[in-house]
């Protein structure tokens, strides 16, 4: 198996539980996976060798929510909505049109482009949702498409009622036939519950069904007014709340009671998580609180309580949330430098959440899961070697120097990717 030393690295975030910044480290690269870490005076031999000259190193990103899968332009919306127009959810339906209307290699195209993007910004480990195919036949297009493509894919049939059909008529065939349908490409089930979208009712159907399908849930709550999404993600043991905006004190303390007793040492020692079925078996482990801050900034929408939610000892992750509507971008690096500049999240704050947040959110923080898929999004021995080494040499510099692209060299599962 071929070893490579990345040394020299001048800071290097691990996102471990303990979130160490070493300086002057190293690390060994053996296959796919992380063989050491420590001081690069330490460090052993290898294969071969890459002198990161004093650069920064840090986790590969984690992007743990993203809607990639679609065809069409919404910069209409857009600019509407820079000139003073709100964000409403029915713009869904302009993207089911022209997604709808793509063929199968135009949209696996778009796809490939979309997450070429986001690997050329550093995320080596990705999650993906259908959500605009909106009926049995192309929800299920857009979820086998999409498996052939990303690291994880979740269902969100229950996106948007289409015009047309009954709310609660619609209900059935996301809980039904649908659910059936993108059951074989699909880890993850996903609700929009929210006012102009579907109820809590209706939320509460979709995150039955589908947990009962074997699938591990997550929730768009929160995002566009007060409301029971984050509760309600609670209550079923998601992975994860999504947007989280307008939380009350309760959803917060919801939140928080979720993660009460766990300890991200234990859970690394006992390999406890392992994608979304082991979700349930892991112990203590509670809701992910996803923050979306470039969503947040195109919608004009208050940015969730990151710094309250993290006091509270609540996990956090940030993604880019890419999608046509709300937040066409794949950069990690931007919502890291947003989170800092204006969430009041330190850089490692912010840098943990980008990475091993998100892994915590997908099921993969720690551990090896049944395929032997290996932990992504902290650095420690035993992880999957996705690495990134900044043209900088801190982590400080994301915020520093915002909008410059500082990814230089990107290491996934052990390979060379740029
Ligand atoms: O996460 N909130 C719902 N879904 C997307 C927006 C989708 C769209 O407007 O196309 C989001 O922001």
């Amino acid at each position: 198996m071929t070893s490579t030393l990345i040394t020299n690295i001048g800071e290097l975030s691990t996102s471990d539980p303990d979130q160490r910044v070493l300086t002057d480290a190293a690390v060994v690269l053996e296959g796919e996976r992380i063989s050491w870490i420590g001081p690069a005076a330490g460090a052993p031999a290898a294969d071969t060798v890459h002198d990161a000259e004093g650069r920064a190193g840090l986790p590969g990103w984690v992007d743990s929510h993203t809607h990639l899968v679609f065809a069409g332009d919404r910069t209409t919306e857009f600019e509407a909505r820079m000139a003073g127009a709100e964000y409403r959810a029915g713009g869904i339906a302009v993207t089911t049109e022209a997604t709808r209307a793509a063929g199968d290699y135009e949209l696996t195209r778009l796809l490939l482009g979309r997450a070429a993007e986001a690997a050329s910004g550093g995320t080596t480990y990705l999650e993906t949702k259908t959500g605009y195919g909106l009926d049995v036949e192309h929800e299920a297009r857009s979820a086998r498409i999409a498996a052939g493509v990303v690291d994880e894919v979740t269902y969100l049939g229950a996106h948007l009622v289409p015009a047309g059909i009954d709310a609660d008529e619609y209900t059935e065939l996301v809980c039904g036939p649908m659910l059936d349908a993108v059951r074989p490409y699909v880890q993850w089930a996903d609700v929009f519950c929210e006012r102009g979208a579907f109820t809590p009712e209706q939320s509460r159907a979709v995150l039955t069904a589908c947990r009962d399908a074997g699938l591990g849930l997550r929730v768009h709550g929160n995002q566009l007014g007060p409301g029971e999404g984050t509760a309600l993600a609670v209550e079923f043991g998601a992975a994860s709340v999504d947007h989280v905006n307008h939380l009350s004190d309760a959803d917060i303390d919801a939140l928080a009671g979720s993660w009460s007793g766990w300890d991200p040492a234990d859970a690394a020692e006992a390999g406890a998580e392992g994608g979304p079925a082991g979700q349930a078996s892991a112990p203590g482990r509670g809701t992910v609180a996803t923050c979306l801050p470039a969503c947040d900034l195109s919608t004009r929408q208050p940015f969730p309580p990151a710094r309250r939610l993290l006091d509270a000892g609540v996990q956090i992750a940030l993604a880019s949330n890419c999608n046509p509507g709300t937040s066409y971008t794949t950069s990690m690096a931007f919502c890291v430098t947003t989170a800092v500049l204006q969430m009041g999240l330190s850089v490692q704050e912010a840098v943990r959440a980008a990475t091993y947040g998100g892994a915590l959110s997908l099921g993969r923080g720690a551990g090896t899961d049944a395929d032997g898929r290996r932990a992504v999004g902290s650095l420690a021995v035993g992880h999957r070697a996705d690495l990134q080494l900044l043209n900088a040499p801190s982590a400080t510099h994301l915020a520093y120097r915002p909008g410059i692209p500082l990814t230089g060299a990107v290491w996934r599962a052990g390979v060379r990717r740029g």
